[in-house]
């Protein structure tokens, strides 16, 4: 079912833009994994749908995922979905809402089983079921032994499942607008969302797209720090949409550093390889981890390995001719292991650190890797945000699924292969609540024009921005600020020192250079976009982590190395102004799980 459109022209700054108008009942901003389910979740309801990407669907960056999607399946030993909820909770040190934690680890069951029967050509047991590996942090009988829960496509997953996903939608019939870049949101005077402002980079034309609901899948924003495994394209669109649209983010302090990223390249080195039996060393060959966390050792979560492989670096105990980096081997296991179930890293580490892992340790590093934080949603994917006492009110018309999501399933720090699956359980949950709340062909309401402003005239004051910045320093200069005072670790004066200069590149962005003033594949401008959308987002995350005095999961502060329930047990909300001035305040975690007879999980102390 095609969305119709229609040719006008509106003024911006005294010039005329035309414009091209569609409707749809629905508008999916993003086609990763999380975008595409539910565009074709929703094309399936009968609803009128288009996906909009900056890029093509299957060079989004769920493409890149390695190691596996969790599902507590049993397929390699007895699991449980009580159990998967057990360590997603204490992964994410209490501050997942458990509500959505209990709605994704039992949908996973389900999800795994449908993405096995749309095409997904996971590995499998010699039995024929789908193969399953350890991860870190995934446990049974609530942390007593090793799960085998992360059902993986050798380690190309995302790979697999990305193009079953876009292989759906065109069954489905869902409409692409490939390489558009969307501008922002468009939202009426009573503030509901009505549609997004798009630019087709291949043509140069301007769209509005109208909808009834507007679904946030654009991803994280990794390209915030230097070193990071995410792809360019990972720059939180979505995001500085929502706040330049006056709508805060959540959490937006806990960003995840993967133990593995390859040393100088910041590519992953999946945490399958520790799964099939790969371990760290130090300097002196030691397996530190015995030492950080005895039992689950190279198989603890993320965040403690991260800052257990940092300490040993800075106790000089690092490797190479800098002692700045550790090792990760797999020398040791069966070649066939290798070949079978980690092709894809034996060639990255070929290539991106010209290391033959058959036969030496591959240098890796904590890299950026994640956002846990994003866009504050239910479970049922709808926006909330903190209005008139209520901290749950919905933001009518708009949604956010996947890494633009805070949820929150992951809290303060996410268990590996909890991201694909929070892909797919809550873009097949988005495209099943607009099926619940909205009339196939519903007319769309008018709205000024007006509402369209904001966004012509950012276009129009970038594309025509003639200061002395290039775009590439100064986004240059923000990632090392990133990288260096909002790191694996953090203290009150460096975040501040950090803010700083935050605030000196934002206004270094106002006197920027973009040399090419066309509307037709122009890199300067989207390059410029892109770099104002993450900076929007930085200055959220280091605000967000000066203000929070505690360590809890990946926030870890030095000089208050303790989480403290009493004060912080809740999400950090904040909005950034259009001055770059931030705003914080707070709303409580959800304690309470869906269904009454499942049991919480109430804080306690987190030992792996
Ligand atoms: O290590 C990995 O394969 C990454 C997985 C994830 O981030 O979920």
């Amino acid at each position: 079912m095609a969305g119709h459109s229609t040719n006008k022209t509106t003024q911006v700054l005294g010039k005329a833009y035309p414009m091209t108008e569609h409707f749809y009942d629905v508008v999916v901003v993003g086609a990763g994994g999380a975008g595409l389910r539910a565009t074709f979740g929703l094309a399936e309801r009968g609803l009128k749908t288009a996906c909009i990407s900056k890029v093509f669907p299957t060079r989004s960056h769920t493409v890149a995922a390695q190691g596996g999607i969790s599902a507590a399946l049993g397929n390699m030993g007895a699991d449980d979905w009580r159990w998967h909820m057990y360590d997603t909770v204490k992964g994410s040190d209490w501050l997942g809402d458990q509500d959505a934690i209990e709605f994704m680890v039992r949908e996973a069951i389900p999800a795994i089983i449908e993405l096995e029967h749309y095409g997904v050509p996971f590995s499998r047991t010699v039995d024929g079921k789908i193969y399953q590996r350890p991860f870190g942090g995934m446990t049974t009988e609530y942390g007593k032994g090793i799960a085998q829960r992360t059902c993986a496509a050798a380690d190309r997953t995302g790979h697999a499942i990305l193009h079953t996903l876009y292989q759906q939608a065109l069954k489905h019939s869902a409409e692409f607008f490939i390489e558009y870049f969307v501008l922002d949101l468009i939202f009426d005077q009573q503030g509901v969302c009505r549609g997004v402002i798009a630019w087709n980079l291949d043509d140069g034309t301007i769209h509005q797209f109208r909808a009834h609901m507007v679904i946030l899948a654009t991803g994280g924003y990794g390209r915030a720090y230097f070193s990071c495994t995410s792809a360019h394209t990972c720059t939180g669109d979505g995001n500085a949409m929502v706040l330049r649209a006056g709508l805060p983010l959540q959490d937006m302090e806990f960003v995840q550093f993967h133990p593995t990223g390859i040393y100088g390249a910041g590519c992953l080195i999946t945490e399958g390889v520790r799964g099939e039996g790969g371990y760290l060393t130090n300097s002196v060959g030691e397996r530190f981890m015995e030492r950080y966390a005895p039992a689950a050792r190279d198989l603890a979560s993320r965040d403690v390995v991260s800052r257990s492989m940092t300490i040993e670096i800075r106790e000089g105990r690092g490797v190479g001719k800098l002692k700045d980096h550790i090792y990760l081997h797999l020398e040791h296991l069966d070649p066939k292991i290798i070949h079978e179930r980690l092709p894809g890293i034996a060639e990255t580490a070929r290539v991106f650190a010209g290391v033959d892992v058959t036969r030496e340790p591959i240098p890796v590093i904590p890299t950026c890797h994640y956002n846990m934080g994003g866009v504050p949603t239910n479970y049922r994917t709808e926006v909330v945000t903190l209005k008139d006492g209520n901290p749950d009110h919905v933001v009518s018309g708009l949604m956010a699924i996947g890494e633009a999501a805070c949820v929150s399933v992951h809290g303060a720090n996410r268990l590996g292969s909890n991201s694909l699956l929070d892909l797919v359980v809550f873009g097949r949950a988005a495209a099943n609540r607009c099926a619940e709340i909205i009339r196939p062909n519903t007319p769309h309401p008018e709205i000024t024009l007006q509402s369209m402003d904001m966004a012509l005239t950012r276009l129009d004051y970038f594309r025509h921005a003639k200061g002395s910045v290039l775009p590439a320093s100064l986004r240059l200069e923000m990632q090392r600020v990133m990288q260096n005072d909002c790191g694996v670790f953090r203290t009150g004066d460096i975040l501040q020192n950090g803010i700083e200069k935050l605030k000196e590149s934002w206004q270094k962005l106002q006197d920027v250079r973009v040399h090419d003033r066309s509307m037709v594949w122009n890199s300067d401008l989207v390059e410029v976009l892109e770099l104002d959308n993450l900076l929007y987002q930085a200055i959220a995350t280091i605000t967000s982590a000066h203000r929070r005095q505690e360590s809890r999961g990946a926030h870890a502060r030095e000089d208050f190395p303790k989480r403290m329930d009493d004060q912080w047990l809740k999400h950090t909300i904040v909005w950034i102004d259009d001055q770059g001035q931030a705003k914080i305040d707070f709303r409580p975690v959800h304690l309470q799980p869906l269904s009454k007879d499942v049991q919480s999980f109430p804080p306690k102390a987190r030992v792996y």
